[in-house]
This record gives structure tokens, C-alpha cells and sequence, in this order.
């Protein structure tokens, strides 16, 4: 048997990758104007390509926006769907209302990101038994982008308040094209240190204690998930 390897981290660059993670928000309320300059750009969609992805098949495109009067109409777009809002009642719908869902316009930049469900890269490889990997490797370089773009100090808004049919026509998008996500990126004035949501008292982040299974699905044992969790289930 070999034996295991020496760490290639240091403690401080493991650090780094914890807090990254952990102080990464989902950016709508704090854009700044500043452009994001070219080479930070092209590290951040590098960090997205390099993503696992099913077969290596790299399902995705990005398509960059800063066209004001594109920006507009998407936004424009954006909030005649949040307007409906109709899926709420009385409380539950007051506090929708209220809450600010995108930064399309605050954002100097957008980046749409596509799936190509029929690329032949990867020859399939792992998509016969799970059609859905396609979808599930564009979700993994979008979270690659966001967190490097939380390294960089650049704030990412997923914004699904979408009618992709919409957001086609408007960007061009050939019909087939799958779009996974809608991004407002750029620099903030601050990161906050919890979602939005939370603060507006919409959700609260759920214990994971309370998710683990060991072995089989019936096992829920909370005096070791709290011996492995310790003091991180906050
Ligand atoms: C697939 C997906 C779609 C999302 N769509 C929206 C959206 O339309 N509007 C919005 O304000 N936030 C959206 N979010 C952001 C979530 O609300 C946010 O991630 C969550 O509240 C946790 O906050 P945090 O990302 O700051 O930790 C989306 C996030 C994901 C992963």
C-alpha cells in the first residue's frame, strides 16, 4: 500500500481556501462602478474552466456583458418577473417585495453562462447513466468563478428571476443552448458577513447536523454529527 502524501497546503493557504468559502456572498446591493481589469477577469473565468465536468466534456460558454443598453433590457426584464410575485401571500409576499433580487444595472459587468447539452467533448463518458452531469459540471465552473471572484474582491449576484427564452432572444442565444445562470459581477463597497436572505428574515442557514446520514438514509445520529461538526455548525 503507498503511503499517504505529505501536505501540499500550508496552513495559512488552507486557511485562505476556508475563508474564501465561507465569506463568499451572493452580491446584489454593493456593486461599485470601478471596471474589473482585463487580467482579473481572466483569471476568474480561467478558475471557471478549469472545473471538473463530466467526461471533461466543458459544457459551458460565457458570454460577457457590459452593453448598458442590453444590461437595461434585461433588467427591465428582470423586474416585470420579480413584479409578479404572485407565488406569495400576505407577510411571505410583503418581504419579497421588498427584497433587492439582482444588480444588473449597478454591476459594471454580467456574464451569462450556457450549457451545450449535445457538445461531443468527453465522448459522453458519464452522461449515459445521468443526463443531468451536463448541467451539474456548468453549476461546479460557476461556483469555481464566484469563489475566485470572492479572492479577487469581486462581488458575483446569481440572478434566476429569468425567463431564459427571454434572456435568449435579448443576448442572441441559439435556441438549444441551455442557460444555467445569469451573473452580476464587480467590485463592492463591502462583503457582508451573512446572506442577504438571512438579514432580511427570509431563510435561516439550516444546521448540517441535522443532514448527515451515516451509512443508510434511517441513521441520524446527532451525537456524532456533533462530534465530527464540532464547532463549525454555526
Ligand atoms: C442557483 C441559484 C440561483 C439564485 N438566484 C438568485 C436570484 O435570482 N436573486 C438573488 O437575489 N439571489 C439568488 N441566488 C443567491 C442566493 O439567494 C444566495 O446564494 C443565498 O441566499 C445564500 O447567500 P450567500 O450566497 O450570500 O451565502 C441564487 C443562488 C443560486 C445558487
Amino acid at each position: 500500500m503507498s503511503s499517504r502524501m505529505k501536505p501540499d497546503f500550508s496552513p495559512e493557504e488552507r486557511a485562505a481556501v476556508y475563508r474564501v468559502i465561507r465569506e463568499r456572498r451572493d452580491v446584489r446591493s454593493d456593486f461599485i462602478s470601478e471596471e474589473i481589469p482585463d487580467a482579473v477577469l481572466g483569471r476568474i473565468l480561467t478558475a471557471a474552466h478549469h472545473a471538473p465536468s463530466v467526461g471533461l466534456m466543458q459544457p459551458w460558454d460565457f458570454i460577457l456583458i457590459r452593453n448598458f443598453s442590453i444590461r437595461k433590457q434585461i433588467h427591465a426584464h428582470a423586474q416585470s418577473m420579480k413584479d409578479r410575485g404572485d407565488i406569495y401571500e400576505g407577510d411571505r409576499k410583503a418581504l419579497y417585495c421588498s427584497l433587492k433580487l439582482e444588480g444588473i444595472l449597478e454591476a459594471p459587468l454580467n456574464i451569462c453562462i450556457t450549457c451545450d447539452r449535445s457538445r461531443t467533448t468527453g465522448y459522453g463518458l458519464g452522461r449515459q447513466s445521468d443526463s443531468m452531469t451536463d448541467l451539474y459540471s456548468a453549476a461546479c465552473a460557476i461556483q469555481n468563478l464566484w469563489l475566485a471572484a470572492r479572492a479577487e474582491s469581486i462581488g458575483i449576484g446569481w440572478v434566476s428571476i429569468l425567463d431564459w427564452d427571454r434572456v435568449k432572444q435579448l443576448l442572441n442565444i441559439p435556441r438549444e443552448r441551455h442557460i444555467v445562470a445569469y451573473l452580476c459581477a464587480g467590485f463592492v463597497s463591502a462583503f457582508r458577513r451573512k446572506p442577504e436572505l438571512e438579514t432580511a428574515g427570509w431563510e435561516v442557514r439550516t444546521k448540517i447536523s441535522n443532514l448527515l446520514h451515516f451509512d443508510q438514509w434511517e441513521n441520524q445520529d446527532r451525537q456524532r454529527a456533533d462530534a465530527i461538526l464540532g464547532t463549525h455548525d454555526e
